[in-house]
């Protein structure tokens, strides 16, 4: 299949690298070449390139930053979004965009399933809902995809600053009220080729197995980089006093994806576990 992918060079894109290539004709897209908020260069990109597929990662991901700057939030994540679907349309592609827990606002005790009502806390969380809408609304083929918590080789990410800090810091400061599924890019870009080579259509949640404190996440951390010297010390969000809310329990229920597609994504432990021997492989250990 001919594939176009929005923000490839990101954490995700990097990851779909060795999924994608080996069976489908894939374009790779980021900045400065191609940028969504841009619609009359996506649309000559789509129409000279004509994609059966697009799948659209592009995203501003940082969170404060969306929450500092929501006009950058909607520009990338809505109405960027709302570009490529058109452009989706108009070549008759199928679309399928990765979307984020987010999304919901973490009030509720068990996990979200699909067909829960979203109610974003932050910027981030409303621009991705409404690039969501737009999606549904513009592209007859869509597949929309939530995850969380992405952690893997070639970008920023909790995962990572913990990794760096605990050479440096004895002590570190980790908030305990904040639930949800951590996820190895790595896994959630092979559970995306499945979604991608089936054909599925509709709303997804695909995430690692088990649900994690960040505290308990950054623990394990520690524990996998040897950092034995090392303590943390559990806070709360309020404390930590970051621009953006963040929901309390943000864990993803996961069972239409592996109804659908037979698969199960590893639990997040052993996805960590793999991304510390990338670290290690790259010298970063
Ligand atoms: N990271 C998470 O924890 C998480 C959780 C849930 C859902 N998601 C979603 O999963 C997707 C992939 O996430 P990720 O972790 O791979 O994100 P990432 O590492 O931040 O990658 C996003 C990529 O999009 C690029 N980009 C930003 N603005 C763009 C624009 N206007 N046009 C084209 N490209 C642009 C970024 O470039 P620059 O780096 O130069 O800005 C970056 O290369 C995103 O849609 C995100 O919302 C992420």
């Amino acid at each position: 299949m001919r594939i176009l992918v929005t923000g490839s060079d990101g954490q995700l894109g990097q990851a779909l690298r060795a999924v994608l290539e080996p069976d489908h004709e894939v374009l790779w897209g980021d900045l400065p070449d191609l940028d969504v908020r841009k619609p009359t260069e996506l649309r000559k990109l789509a129409l000279g390139q004509r994609p059966e597929l697009i799948l659209h990662l592009a995203a501003c991901t940082d969170v404060d930053l969306c929450e500092r700057e929501p006009e950058r939030a909607f520009a990338v994540n809505t109405r960027g979004t709302r570009n490529v679907a058109l452009a989706a349309r108009e070549v008759g592609a199928r679309m399928v965009f990765v979307s984020s827990d987010y999304v919901f606002d973490g009030s509720q005790s068990r996990a979200y399933q699909e067909y829960d009502t979203p109610a974003p806390l932050n910027q981030y969380g409303w621009s991705k809902l409404h690039g969501e809408r737009a999606v549904r609304d513009l592209v007859p083929e869509h597949c929309v995809v939530r995850t969380s918590g992405l952690f893997g080789p070639g970008g920023r990410n909790f995962a990572r600053s913990i990794w760096e800090a605990q050479r440096r810091q004895s002590v570190l400061r980790v908030v305990c009220d904040q639930t949800c599924r951590p996820t190895y890019s790595r896994d959630l870009a092979s559970a995306l080729g499945s979604l991608i080579s089936g054909g599925h259509l509709g709303v997804f949640h695909v995430a690692s197995q088990g649900a994690a404190r960040w505290c308990d996440f950054a623990r394990a951390v520690v524990q996998a980089a040897g950092g034995e010297g090392t303590r943390v010390v559990e806070i709360s969000s309020d404390e930590l006093g970051r621009p953006a809310r963040r929901p309390v329990h943000s864990v993803l229920a996961t069972h239409v994806f592996e109804e659908l597609t037979g698969g199960v994504l590893p639990h997040w432990r052993e996805g960590l576990a793999a991304y510390i021997r990338d670290l290690r492989a790259a010298g970063e250990g």
